[in-house]
């Protein structure tokens, strides 16, 4: 069997993204692979420090016209036979179509997952630490969940709460959720990795 073949979507500092290619590294090249790192954002940090880590990387900028956007997405992950995507604070949707797509190619399974900063349903889509933190609650968390064609609303995988101290800043929480993130996001690799998360191979439809 060959290695499990992922790629991340990534829009910006991409310590997310970092944290699983540290993962990935860690675990034997036999189970996982790294295929390639995708941004929209030219100017994206994770484009830099992916390429510095020996990872292959993808810039495929926005366009005017989504679906040309997104072909330019799916040829190439039909290039690379990429079996699962990890999305890693990319901040644009994916089509139903591009889900779809993706989904014939592994048999109907669902390998597209998202990592978000709130316990989901609560504070979907942008900036949702400091939304949760002006609004002074006492907690929220992370949140790893299968990706559908809405904001923030695939099936939930794990959940972790974020506790939030009265005395925390906004950057000491922030801090708090990514190591969570971090934390939460490498074990599903490694469960990847080590088939305690089934994968179903890349196989081409006629
Ligand atoms: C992360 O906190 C991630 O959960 C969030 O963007 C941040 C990216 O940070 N994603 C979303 O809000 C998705 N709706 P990173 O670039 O350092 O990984």
């Amino acid at each position: 069997m060959r290695p499990a073949r992922v790629a991340i979507f990534a829009s910006g500092t991409g310590s997310n993204a970092m944290a699983l290619i540290a993962k990935a590294q860690e675990l034997s090249k036999e189970k996982i692979e790294i295929a390639f790192i995708l941004s929209d954002k030219p100017a994206a940090p994770v484009l830099e420090k992916a390429k510095n880590a020996g990872v292959r990387t993808y810039l495929v900028e926005k366009k005017a016209d989504r679906k040309a956007h997104e072909a330019e997405v799916l040829s190439l992950l039909h290039e690379y036979h990429v079996d699962w995507i990890f999305l890693a604070g990319y901040m644009r949707l994916l089509s139903a179509d591009f889900i779809q797509r993706f989904r014939q190619w592994h048999e109907g399974a669902e390998q597209i997952v998202n990592i978000h900063p709130s316990l989901l349903p609560a504070y979907p889509g942008v900036d949702s630490i400091a939304r949760a933190f002006s609004d002074s609650v006492k907690e929220s968390g992370v949140t790893l969940h299968l990706v559908d064609e809405g904001m923030d609303t695939g099936r939930i995988l794990v959940q972790e709460i974020v506790c939030r101290s009265q005395d925390s800043t906004l950057p000491a929480w922030t801090q708090q959720f990514h190591e969570v993130e971090h934390r939460l996001y490498s074990q599903f690799l490694e469960n990847v990795a080590l088939g305690r998360q089934p994968t179903v191979y890349f196989k081409e439809t006629p």
